[in-house]
């Protein structure tokens, strides 16, 4: 079955074909990041309705090059939530459009879920079950993945996302939107440990994180003299191993808490270099495998939704494939994924 998997949940616009049969068939994206690094952070409105203006033209051309029509496709995939309600509504409303001309079953996936299964897609695939450090800009959770739609929570943030703590000290230290890669390059020219940062609840004993404290602390260290280029280097790089040495450290503790040997990372803050560096370091002298998706699918995409939809057909086609195309439709701007399945 060829799956078209559509993802506008935030600033991405993503499409992507996945057959069943053959695998990933093609995939398109358009990331609006320059047109919201003009005011600093993402501009939801603006989502939507650069969202509107893409959607249609990025799935037609991607269906096109990859030599089929609409009539091959079998279901049409969306990304129902979380995310941006009215960026969520495009691709709920273009999904369901699709879905009804063609005569195809629809189906809303879980952005997180699809994040979380993204290392799936790469070969080699971790076998189930594994702990999933997922870590993007609005989430960062350890999960226990023991099949598809079997997650539990073993620990989040109390309060900032890891990708948005890189994003709030690259604003700080005068970087541009998104300040992930612009802070982890950046970082590269300085010298971590000149300016000591907090490893905040590196030893609460848990599996649970917070970040926002370590914004303010940058924003303390800021002002503590003339924030040259050299101080900036070396803010970001201290930044940059106070966040990776935290992720590190917690999602090792919970492969042993959880008596396994497969740790997965997904989500947007898994592109960082030096997180994988130091993972492969620490996790290889453990016995420990770790697996990532491909780079460019660690950033939203429309891959991740049609692959994940293609997991959930294959798993439990009955209740999965329902014709609401004509039902009307919904998206979750907040939703929870250990209660999504429930
Ligand atoms: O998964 P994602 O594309 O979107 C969400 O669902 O949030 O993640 C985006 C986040 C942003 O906070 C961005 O700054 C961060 O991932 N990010 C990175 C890197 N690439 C993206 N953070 C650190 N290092 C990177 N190389
Ligand atoms: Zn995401």
């Amino acid at each position: 079955m060829l799956i078209l998997g559509i993802e506008t949940s935030c600033d991405e616009t993503g499409a992507a074909l996945y057959d069943t049969v053959r695998g990933l068939a093609g995939h398109a994206l358009h990331s609006q990041a320059r047109m919201h690094a003009e005011y600093g952070g993402v501009v939801p409105e603006l989502a939507s309705r650069d969202h509107i203006r893409r959607l249609i033209p990025l799935a037609q051309g991607l269906i096109e090059r990859a030599g089929h029509r609409p009539a091959d496709i079998g279901a049409v995939a969306y990304t129902e939530g979380p995310g941006l309600a009215g960026a969520l509504l495009v691709g709920a409303a273009v999904a369901h459009g699709l879905a009804y001309a063609i005569g195809a079953p629809v189906l809303g996936v879980h952005h997180l879920e699809a994040h979380l299964l993204s290392p799936l897609l790469a070969r080699p695939a971790p076998g189930f079950p594994f702990v999933a450090l997922l870590v993007s800009g609005g989430h960062t959770q350890l999960m226990r993945v023991a099949g598809v739609g079997d997650y539990e929570l073993l620990g989040e943030t109390q309060d900032d996302a890891a990708g948005e703590a890189f994003d709030k000290v690259a604003k700080l230290l005068g970087l541009g939107y998104p300040g992930g890669p612009a802070l982890a390059a950046l970082a590269a020219r300085g010298r971590p440990g000149r300016c000591r940062l907090p490893r905040p609840m590196l030893a609460s004993g848990d599996l649970d994180f917070s970040f926002s404290g370590l914004k303010t602390a940058v924003l303390l260290a800021c002002r503590e003299g003339p924030l040259d280029d050299a101080r900036r280097a070396d803010l970001a790089a201290e930044t940059q191993a106070a966040i990776v040495e935290v992720l590190v450290a917690k999602s090792l503790a919970a492969v042993a808490r959880e008596g396994l040997r497969r740790l997965v990372v997904a989500g947007g803050v898994g592109a960082n270099l030096l997180l994988r560096e130091r993972l492969d370091e620490r996790a290889r002298r453990l016995g420990v495998s770790v697996f990532y998706p491909a780079l460019e699918f660690c950033t939203d995409n429309g891959a991740m939704i049609a692959f994940a939809a293609a997991l959930r057909i294959g798993q439990d086609a009955r209740p999965v494939l329902g014709h609401r195309a004509a039902a009307g439709f919904t998206v979750r701007p907040r939703w929870d994924l250990a209660a999504a399945r429930a």
